[in-house]
């Protein structure tokens, strides 16, 4: 068999034009009052630059698709002019939906269809590595459909059966192995074409868009995500963001 004639490989495949899409349109309740989550600012700076940076830190990422608050789109636009970012990477900014799913549809049909690798990452992850991002294209661009980046739990966890007022005690269901469960993050990353299919297929909640790629039977990997990637939920988690930050710019100056 000739040289031509082999599938590709990963050194050989042309490289796939990568899009990023982030959510951003959550109004971050748990967080407490205020501006919506992604606007809130860590060290000076709105989370969602801070995504985007992460984001836009990937050589791989030619193009980014913010979806912002339905009334928050013109002062996303400023604040990502304000704000130095990569010439190699494009950026648009879309209004966001009532849910996360629909908030990702709506900037999924603002990527063009060149770019067959799509990444969806939740802006309120704002300190994701650029490793862990790089790994997450790396295995799509190795013929993988959907890929998670995933922790072990430290915590040993309980199925129960909600009580129907808050607080009061629920009966244990199960205890899964812990050793076989893992914390998902984002940025999850997708073939195009499998991602698309899944948002025009899918019905009903999810929380992540792997799980809707499941929900089409076909194959989810897992690759190793980072303890910088956690989610920004609680105001807990912005000292712990904040901390992180202070480390780095001790560490490296960033
Ligand atoms: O609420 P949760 O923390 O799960 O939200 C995850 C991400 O989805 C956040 O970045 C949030 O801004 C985004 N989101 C959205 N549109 C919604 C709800 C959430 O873009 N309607």
């Amino acid at each position: 068999m000739s040289d031509v004639s082999r599938p590709p490989t990963a050194e050989t495949r042309p490289q796939a034009r990568t899009a990023v899409v982030i959510p951003a349109a959550g109004r971050g309740v748990r967080l407490g009052p205020g501006a919506p989550k992604a606007l809130r600012a860590l060290s000076g700076t709105p989370m969602l630059i801070h995504a985007v940076h992460a984001m836009a830190a990937s050589r791989g990422v030619s193009l980014v698709v913010v979806v912002a608050p339905p009334d928050g789109t013109a002062e996303v636009k400023s604040l990502l002019d304000a704000h130095a970012l990569p010439e190699r990477t494009d950026f648009a900014v879309v209004p966001g939906g009532e849910s996360r799913q629909e908030s990702v549809r709506r900037g999924l049909e603002a990527v063009p269809p060149d770019h067959t690798v799509v990444l969806v990452h939740d802006a309120a992850r704002p300190l994701v590595p650029v490793d862990t991002v790089d790994a997450v294209i790396d295995a799509v661009r190795d013929g993988a459909v959907a890929v998670v980046p995933a922790v072990p739990l430290a915590d040993t966890v309980k199925e129960v059966e909600p009580a129907p007022v808050p607080g009061e005690p629920e009966p244990v269901v199960a205890t899964p192995d812990r050793a076989r469960l893992r914390a998902v993050q984002t940025p999850q990353g997708f073939d195009r074409a499998t991602l698309v299919r899944a948002h025009e297929t899918v019905t009903g909640e999810v929380t992540d868009d792997a799980s809707m790629v499941e929900r089409l039977g076909l194959p989810v990997v897992v690759v190793p995500g980072h303890e910088e990637a956690f989610k920004v939920t609680r105001p807990l988690d912005l000292v712990l963001a904040e901390a992180v930050l202070a480390r780095r710019r001790l560490n490296d100056g960033f």
